[in-house]
């Protein structure tokens, strides 16, 4: 756990590690975790899922042949970084991590020191061009080719029109190029959704930086420049599953059937279709 010293006021990053059983973050943190976790029971499975989902998500593009990642709200360092994943099966693979939060960058790169195709960067989302220009990115990524952006529940914290943000993004990526998301989604069982929602507004009270749930058509709408892989945009525990879930289980309690709550969680992959096959992307 890190010193309290620095921090008093929990961050998603820490409660994000909390809930991932890290070890990264501050007692603020995994008393904001412990207090969203007795309103919402399920916290635990949908980050869990989540990040099985991104390191499925990064097997899916290494095997497809892509070999440039950016990483943006990439959270403190856990079991199965994308560069850990990537370079298992392309040990040539660069990676580029970027966060807001400056303990997460300090901790990555202390992780990545002697890392010669990834790093990690402070930066913030809603500015695209800082990112995109950073000498760093630009120096272990190159545009002209495929490069997989990855955004696995970093756009919840970012409130307003997140459509237009991630255009801009992919108005810089090649053809061949990837878009990958995960967001949180209002649950449909509505006594799954009561609890969703009171924890949301608890951790917005403890948490530096709100969180924003968005509809289905809002997340899907962010692929309209892409054209989505199968299986489209699912509960991320049901995104080309490679074995049996234990989230499901994990999350059992309370008398709810956890598929109903792990289905908050949605992700989906879209690939930048080709010039001129843009009419095969998924329009608004
Ligand atoms: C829930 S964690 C997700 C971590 C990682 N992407 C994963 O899924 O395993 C969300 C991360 O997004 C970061 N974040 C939130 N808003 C951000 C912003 N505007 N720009 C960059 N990072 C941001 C937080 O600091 C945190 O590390």
């Amino acid at each position: 756990m890190q010193s309290q010293q620095h921090q008093d006021t929990a961050t998603p990053a820490g409660i994000y590690d909390w809930l991932l059983g890290g070890h990264h973050h501050t007692r603020t943190d995994a008393d904001a975790a412990i207090t969203a976790l007795k309103t919402f029971p399920f916290l635990c499975g949908v980050a869990r899922a989540n990040r099985d989902w991104l390191q499925r998500v990064v097997r899916f593009l290494v095997a497809g042949g892509v070999r440039q990642f950016l990483d943006i709200g990439s959270g403190y360092p856990a079991a199965g970084n994308v560069h850990e994943i990537a370079h298992e099966h392309a040990p040539g693979a660069r990676v580029v991590y970027v966060d807001r939060e400056p303990a997460t960058v300090q901790a990555g790169r202390t992780m990545l020191a002697a890392a010669a195709t990834a790093t990690c960067i402070e930066g913030d989302l809603r500015s695209p061009d800082a990112i995109l220009n950073h000498p760093e990115v630009r120096e272990l990524l190159d545009f002209d080719r495929p490069v997989a952006l990855l955004m696995v529940s970093v756009l919840p914290f970012v409130p307003g029109n997140a459509t237009d943000l991630v255009d801009r993004y992919l108005a810089h990526l090649a053809p061949g190029s990837y878009l990958a998301v995960s967001h949180a989604t209002a649950a449909d069982d509505e006594h799954v959704r009561r609890q969703q929602v009171a924890a949301c507004d608890r951790y917005n009270a403890d948490v530096r930086g709100t969180m924003t749930l968005r509809t289905r058509e809002e997340i899907r709408d962010l692929f309209h420049r892409t054209t989505l892989v199968d299986p489209g945009l699912v509960p991320v525990a049901d995104w080309r599953p490679d074995r049996a879930h234990t989230p499901r289980t994990h999350a059992a309690g309370n008398g709810i059937d956890s598929s109903h709550a792990l289905a908050v969680q949605l992700g989906a992959v879209g690939r930048v279709p080709e010039p001129g096959q843009e009419q095969h992307g998924n329009q608004r």
